[in-house]
């Protein structure tokens, strides 16, 4: 089956009891057991719920893994993964990640003894120098937020591989429907399913997906143990977001595509960062580990003050956190976004005071355009 109908189809179908075609909500927390320990396969909704289950079976399929799991957040879902380390571990991060991931394991997992290296992953010179005895794991994200880097995951499954580290990749900007990690060698991808999966900035939400089956044993086990589980109602209103997520996918990458052309031929704006671009650094390995280009764009329009104003003036584009919506999203990574990032570190990276990132949505694209031309002008 190809990717569009595995959307449709993919995962458990609707519910054999009644032939409902959508799964039902199961609002429930608890679960009758005929005798002790016999049941029907759940026993209590932080363990497993059906509807979760659904999503979990969907997203595992979706990524080609063995076992999937939901979140009442994309941190929930990393501080899950995370959990899975111990005391003296260390892992190798990428240097642009999203500032959240940047900041949990700085502020939170620090303090419990699981130190961190940040580095390029684009140079897998300085990922391999980074690598201590302890280290456990690589993390990254492809494309990066909000620089739209592109690293490549086989050179850096082949390093992990060789190293005996785990491979841990953020999927949120591509989605399974332009890109699979754990294809190209990753051993877990997750997601902040908030985003494009979800697709319509209506719920909050982690995906996880583990390549074996025993690392997703082991994930269940700290899913149950710290229980930052989604409920069942975000569980099917992701599920139902998600069906529509091929087409939605097309739409935005298109407009991104549009969107990002148009910004490159103006001479006001200083640098356009989109992976679609042939002018990207990373056109070409996109194209063999993807099969799009996604619908995020960021470029710099000089100083805050320019940015403030393009922000001001803007009809179309929501002043907003977040990404992967229907409705286009539009912020500036520096206050918003990665404002957790310290400053000094914010400018080693380059992200400056006047980039401003576009989360593009399915609107008609020349109405984003206009819009865009008197906020700049
Ligand atoms: C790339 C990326 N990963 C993870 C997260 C965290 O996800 P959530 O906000 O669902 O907790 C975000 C949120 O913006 C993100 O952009």
């Amino acid at each position: 089956m190809r990717i569009k109908t595995r959307l449709i189809h993919g995962g458990i179908e609707g519910d054999p009891a009644t032939g409902a075609v959508s799964v039902p909500i199961y609002q429930v927390s608890t679960y009758k057991q005929e005798a002790i320990g016999k049941h029907k396969g759940y026993e209590y909704s932080r363990t497993g719920n059906p509807t979760r289950h659904a999503l979990e079976t969907y997203i595992a399929e979706l990524e080609g893994g063995a076992r999937g799991f939901a979140f009442g957040s994309g941190m929930a879902a990393l501080s899950t993964i995370l959990s899975l380390f111990n005391k003296g571990d260390h892992l190798v991060v990428g240097d642009d990640v999203y500032g959240g991931t940047y900041r949990v394991i700085t502020r939170v997992f620090s303090r419990l003894g699981l130190e961190a290296t940040y580095v390029d992953t684009n140079d897998l010179q300085a990922v391999e120098a980074a690598v201590r005895p302890e280290t456990k794991a690589i993390i990254m994200e492809t494309p990066t937020n909000p620089l739209l880097k592109v690293n490549d995951i086989s050179a850096l499954s082949s390093i992990a591989k060789a190293k005996g580290l785990l491979l841990v990749v953020d999927n949120t900007f591509m989605t399974p429907y332009w890109q699979n990690p754990l294809d190209l060698g990753a051993d877990i991808v997750f997601h902040s399913a908030t985003k494009y999966l979800g697709g319509h900035s209506d719920v909050v939400a982690g995906l996880v997906v583990a390549k074996d089956a025993q690392l997703g044993e082991d994930l269940h086990f700290v899913q149950n143990a710290i229980g930052g589980v989604l409920g069942p109602q975000d569980s099917w209103l992701l599920l139902r977001g998600m069906k529509t997520l091929g087409v939605r996918m097309e739409e935005h990458e298109q407009n991104a595509r549009t969107l990002a052309k148009w910004l490159a031929e103006r001479s006001d704006i200083e640098r356009v960062l989109y992976p679609g671009l042939s002018s990207h650094p990373g056109h070409e390995l996109i194209q063999k580990q993807a099969r799009g280009f996604g619908g995020m764009i960021s470029f710099d329009v000089g100083s805050a003050e320019r940015a403030d104003q393009v922000l001001s003036k803007v009809k179309l584009y929501t002043l907003a956190e977040s990404l992967g919506a229907v409705e286009s999203l539009i912020s500036v990574p520096a206050r918003m976004t990665h404002a957790s990032i310290p400053v000094e570190r914010r400018a080693e990276l380059g992200i400056t005071e006047g980039l401003i990132r576009i989360s593009v949505g399915i609107e008609d694209v020349e109405d984003l355009i206009e819009d865009l031309e008197q906020a700049l002008s």
